[in-house]
């Protein structure tokens, strides 16, 4: 019986030092041997935000003690693995090149290809590795950097339909959960604000709400939620909850009906089986969650969400992906660069490899 590939993932693009050991073939699903996340929130909690130097120095601090430990809970040595995957952008530089540094020394150390991944990809492919998702697929990845509209046809092959003019999804979770003083993360937060509010106290506009295209918009919703919070003169945590709510029935609101656009398209484009995927941090969110379930129900999709822990910053879904090319045979050099930016839809030849 021939021994099923396993792939050694580092993440270390935002404030999560991760690593993870994952093992299967295409489509999936995988088998999440080992997952470990180091949290760097309460370093950056003080701040109200990633502070990006705090970030690449707590990544350095940890990393290779995250590793041992996925490594060690996975019970195998870098004997077993077949190739180390790390991400290599988008994210804060300093942090990437971290992660890619350690990454190069291990590949080189062990003489295992290395995988120089999109944080992005990463994201997208994790419902293959936890549901066997076939492609075609339209995704809506929302994170704490992006907002965007995809259709992913296959590894490395992606079509951007349509991404933020302003604020990703994330960032407007958490710009406004920190006006409304909710704290860091805001994601979570905000969402638990929500959850005790009244969605219908306050009509908050719905950006771009019928426009052409597939774009989103976020700033005028967070600045008619200031607007809002200015207004009131007592803010009470009744009063609290009910702008929270506002504002995340809005934002959901602007999520769900540009995805129905999409899955419009998506269906006129490509025979049936429909897969709808959310992926990215936002994507945890249980009211959007509930949404889009049901958006996707109406035009005949079927949806895929990864688990919470799955869609916020992981390195199993680093290793997963990392699976996805060695089964394609596609490793990068060890001149790989880390990138600040580097979109999904660009073509990975074009940018791998190749020096900054
Ligand atoms: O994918 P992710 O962990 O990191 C990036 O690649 O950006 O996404 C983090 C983002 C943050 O903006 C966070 O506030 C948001 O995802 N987020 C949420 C929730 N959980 C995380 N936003 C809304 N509701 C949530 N439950
Ligand atoms: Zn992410």
């Amino acid at each position: 019986m021939t021994k099923v590939p396993a792939v050694l993932g580092i993440e270390t693009s935002c404030d999560e030092t991760a690593a993870a050991v994952v093992r299967g073939y295409p489509p999936g699903p995988g088998d999440i041997v080992s997952n470990i996340v180091a949290s760097q929130i309460a370093q950056h909690r003080p701040y109200g935000g990633v502070v990006p130097e705090i970030a690449a120095r707590a990544h350095v601090e940890i990393l290779d003690v995250i590793v041992e430990r996925a490594l060690a809970e996975a019970q195998m040595s870098l004997r077993d693995i077949d190739a180390i995957a790390v991400t290599a952008g988008p994210g804060l530089i300093g942090g990437v090149a971290v992660g890619l540094s350690l990454a190069k020394g291990l590949a080189v150390a062990t003489g295992k290809p290395l995988i120089a991944l999109n944080h992005l990809e990463g994201h997208a492919l994790t419902v293959r590795l936890t549901h066997g998702v076939a492609f075609p697929f339209l995704l809506l990845l929302v994170s704490g950097g992006h907002c965007q509209l995809l259709i992913a046809e296959g590894v490395d092959r992606f079509i951007r339909l349509g991404t933020t003019i302003d604020d990703a999804a994330g960032e407007a979770f958490d710009k406004t959960a920190k006006l409304l003083g909710l704290g860091f993360p805001g994601g979570p937060a905000l969402e638990r604000a929500a959850s005790h509010g009244n969605p219908r106290r306050h009509r908050f506009p719905r950006p771009l709400a019928g426009a052409d295209g597939f774009d989103f918009s976020f700033s005028g919703l967070k600045t008619a939620v200031r607007r809002a919070a200015e207004m009131s003169d007592d803010l009470t945590p009744a009063a609290v909850a009910d702008l929270a709510a506002g504002f995340q029935a809005a934002a959901i609101d602007v999520l769900v009906a540009r995805t129905s656009k999409a899955m419009q398209l998506f269906a006129e484009r490509y025979a049936a089986p429909h897969y709808l995927v959310a992926a990215g941090g936002v994507a945890a969110n249980k009211a959007l969650n509930i949404s889009l379930a049901s958006a996707a129900n109406a035009r005949g999709f079927e949806i895929f969400v990864p688990s919470p822990q799955l869609c916020t910053d992981n390195a199993a879904m680093i290793a997963w992906a990392g699976l996805e090319y060695v089964a394609l045979g596609r490793t990068d050099r060890l001149d790989a660069a880390p990138r600040a930016r580097w979109p999904l839809d660009a073509s990975r030849r074009d940018v791998a490899g190749a020096k900054a």
